[in-house]
């Protein structure tokens, strides 16, 4: 057997319930090959893609088939198995390996989590070993860990989500994007196991959709109490249904709170300091980065305009026009009312609560 042949358990059976409940795995390691559910073409059509080529994942990331934060940490660590397989990596991460970890990084900016785990690979002990079989193992750890992250996220939340709470999201945060049951969906989804009853708006965000086609989809399939809203209609919708609380996830967060999440979060941010309502963002720790002081040393992803002028290939914009498409925007620490984490309620000051808890 050589060092390009996977030598541990062929599949990983990781479940984060989603069976249950009609939802399928994100992501699965199965006979040496990474498989996903490709997330741009739901709701409408569920297609199961496989590879063993690591350039095939990094593809799947740009183009956001795989998406999500903790989503894309986990594929970057199971493209960094393939990568490592293909070059017969053995004892170090040789010239060629480097070059493909390099490239994984580079895939999406934001995303801190890519970075994040990349770096707990570099740190293996792989003196002697196939470095494929060490990081397709530490990948199961790593998507194991997530899921049980999200799962306390959950727990944790539940304190801070009254009886029939009206709770409004932003984008998708579901077990889709996390490797299973969901960051700040799964704080709703641990809220209604819980028995509060709680009512959903969800965001359609703009312009990919990612509320509409995913959120959606999941609270449905979860038999949640929801209303889609177009991104433009939170500020009526806070006013109106009397929204108790917001909770969105996060693509990275500085160590002084300040939060990267999809494009509008911000927004958001700004209303519910107007209609002093709680924002809260829920995230592992696998989200934050230490070593960014605040938001301006956070890089800002700006998508290819064809997304804002078109959906899919339906032209929705004049032709020839200049586009400003940035992916994310940043929340100040000041607009945070508390961050939900695996580890527990991050409250502020943020300066020194998020490195004692984070840090641990
Ligand atoms: O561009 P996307 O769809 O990858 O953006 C995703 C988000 O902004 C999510 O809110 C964030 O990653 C948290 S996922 C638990």
């Amino acid at each position: 057997m050589t060092s390009s042949t996977y030598q541990g358990s062929k599949n990983n059976t990781l479940r984060a319930d989603s069976q249950a409940v009609g939802l399928p795995d994100p992501i699965r390691w199965e006979n040496g090959e990474v498989a996903i559910i490709d997330q741009t073409l739901l709701p409408m059509e569920e297609k199961f893609l496989r590879s063993r080529n690591y350039r095939d994942v990094c593809e799947w990331i740009e183009s956001l088939r795989i998406r999500g934060a903790p989503a894309i940490g986990i594929a970057a660590a199971y493209a960094a198995a393939l990568a490592a397989f293909e070059f017969e990596s053995h004892g170090e991460i040789d010239e060629k390996l480097k070059g493909a970890l390099k490239e994984i990084n580079d895939t999406r900016p934001t995303a801190v989590n890519i970075r994040n785990i990349l770096s707990r690979l570099g740190r293996l002990d792989i003196r002697g070993e196939s470095v494929g079989n060490a990081f397709v193992e530490e990948a199961h750890r790593i998507l194991s860990e997530e899921i049980d992250s999200c799962k306390k996220i959950g727990r944790f939340g539940l304190e801070l989500v009254p009886e029939h709470a009206v709770i409004l999201t932003h984008c998708h945060t579901g077990g889709l994007a996390t490797g299973g049951y969901g960051t700040a969906l799964g704080m709703i989804r641990a809220a209604q196991e819980a028995g509060k009853n709680v009512k959903v708006f969800a965001d359609e965000t703009r312009p990919l959709l990612q509320g509409a086609r995913l959120t959606a989809w999941e609270l449905k399939k979860l038999g949640i109490d929801f209303r889609l809203i177009v991104d433009s209609a939170s500020g009526i919708t806070m006013k109106k249904f009397k929204v108790d609380l917001v909770v969105v996830g996060a693509d990275r967060i500085a160590s002084n709170g300040d939060t990267a999440n999809k494009i509008g979060t911000y927004n958001l941010s700004v209303l519910c300091k107007e209609h002093k309502i709680p924002f809260y963002i829920a995230a592992p720790s696998s989200s934050f980065d230490l070593s960014a002081k605040s938001g301006e040393d956070i890089p800002i992803e700006e998508r290819n305009p064809d997304e804002v002028t078109h959906f899919r290939d339906c032209r929705s914009a004049p032709e020839n026009i200049s586009v400003y498409a940035p992916a994310f925007d940043v929340s100040p620490a000041e607009n945070i009312a508390a961050f939900i984490t695996e580890k527990g309620i991050i409250r502020p000051p943020f300066v020194g609560n998020i490195a004692k808890t984070i840090g641990r």
